[in-house]
């Protein structure tokens, strides 16, 4: 009995406290890397300036309001050069097609670069 309290005290207690460590800075890293992220989304462009990001080596386009850099995705495009159907200009239309099943939602976030003025 004596022993499993010890056990207890010099063992478990520690590798409880460890676990509370581990994810208390866990979450505070990615609470920073959200707040860098929402820093660098919160740019707001004029459609005249994401109009001049408009050829494959440096295309933005506009979804829904929210300016997105794709330049690192044209090569990778799975729907090749459609993604330049509207070089700068709104893709929403295109976007939101019946080609792009869900999980290319998902993928949005990492092109997001901010909002449209309106
Ligand atoms: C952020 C921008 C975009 C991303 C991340 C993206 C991603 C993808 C992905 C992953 C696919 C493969 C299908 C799937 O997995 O569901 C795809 C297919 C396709 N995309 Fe996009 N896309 C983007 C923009 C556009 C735009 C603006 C158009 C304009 C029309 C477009 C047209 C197409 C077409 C036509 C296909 C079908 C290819 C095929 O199956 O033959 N995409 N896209």
């Amino acid at each position: 009995m004596e022993a499993t309290v010890t056990v207890f005290i010099s063992l478990v207690i520690p590798a409880i406290l460890l676990v509370f460590f581990l994810v208390a800075t866990y979450s505070r890293c990615r609470a920073d890397l959200v707040e860098v992220h929402n820093e660098e989304a919160h740019r707001t462009f004029t459609e005249a300036e994401v109009l001049t990001h408009n050829k494959r080596s440096d295309l933005w386009i506009i979804l829904k309001n929210k300016v997105y850099d794709v330049t690192s995705f044209v090569e990778e495009h799975p729907g090749g050069d459609a993604i330049l159907n509207n070089a700068g200009g709104d893709s929403t239309v295109g976007f939101f097609g019946p080609q792009h099943g869900t999980k290319v939602f998902e993928m949005l976030d990492d092109f997001l670069i901010g909002d449209l003025e309106q």
